[in-house]
């Protein structure tokens, strides 16, 4: 049975790319033939089940208002905010006369172009009918240090540590509240973390690796190498 409740994406988009010493921020580099934002929301547009993809977007951003995409009538603009997080609860904001209360919330980075269709409804049907919500992460394969000024303290069991990765599934008003009441957190780097400092318990969903994360100028070209590879 459809559950009643609307699904509606985020996107944080208002960083400037440090890491990647480019001219742009790095959402903005081409890549496939189109920019990185665009192979992110169309990705998300094409799984065909958001309601609307809100994008958080930096008050000096220049080169978003020149793409297409921001005049999409499923696309809606938000101002993004000092860290991720801030502009993750800017995007639900701009949502709030719409969202219900129970809706569910996928927040995906701007920066993970390779993100599948077949990923964002592995998430949404492992997920959907769960108190909480989750997020696709994946397991370790290397042997993991724990490591103090450069010497090994310990080997760290591999089976216990996952690596985050968006998209990341919330209902809509309890991933709000907890972003408001965890404001001004560094350590609120993920949704995840916001909810698991309340002390909610987040479920994971294995990912795919191909979901990469642009941060350095090397993961463009292993981007490009992904994209071709699913096509
Ligand atoms: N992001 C955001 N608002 C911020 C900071 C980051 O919306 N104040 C977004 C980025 O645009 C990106 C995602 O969050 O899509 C993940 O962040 P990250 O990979 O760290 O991107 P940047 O912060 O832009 O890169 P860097 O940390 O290297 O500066
Ligand atoms: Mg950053």
């Amino acid at each position: 049975m459809e559950s009643a409740f609307r699904y509606w994406a985020v996107v944080p988009a208002a960083g400037v790319g440090k890491r990647m010493q480019a001219d742009r921020p790095k959402q903005y580099l081409p890549l496939g033939g189109k920019t990185v934002i665009e192979q992110t929301v169309s990705r998300l547009l094409a799984a065909g089940v958001f309601s609307k993809v809100a994008v958080a977007i930096s008050g000096e951003d220049p080169y978003w208002p020149e793409l297409a995409l921001a005049a999409h009538p499923g696309v809606l603009t938000a101002p993004g905010g000092k860290e991720r997080a801030d502009s993750v609860l800017s995007a639900l904001l701009a949502l709030s006369d719409e969202a219900g209360e129970q809706d569910w919330v996928l927040v995906h980075d701007a920066a993970r172009p390779c993100l599948t269709v077949a990923d964002i409804h592995l998430l949404i049907d492992t997920l959907r009918e769960d108190a909480v919500g989750g997020i696709l992460a994946l397991s370790s394969h290397d042997t993991l240090k724990q490591v103090k000024g450069g010497m090994i303290e310990a080997s760290v069991d591999r089976r216990v540590i996952w690596r985050a990765l968006t998209p990341q599934m919330f209902r809509y008003g309890m991933l709000r509240d907890a972003l408001q009441r965890t404001a001004g957190d560094l350590a609120v780097t993920d949704e995840a973390s916001a909810l698991e400092l309340l002390g909610l318990q987040p479920k994971i969903v294995e990912g795919r690796p191909d979901n990469i994360k642009i941060t350095r100028p090397e993961d463009l070209a292993l981007a490009e190498f992904y994209l071709e590879r699913q096509a």
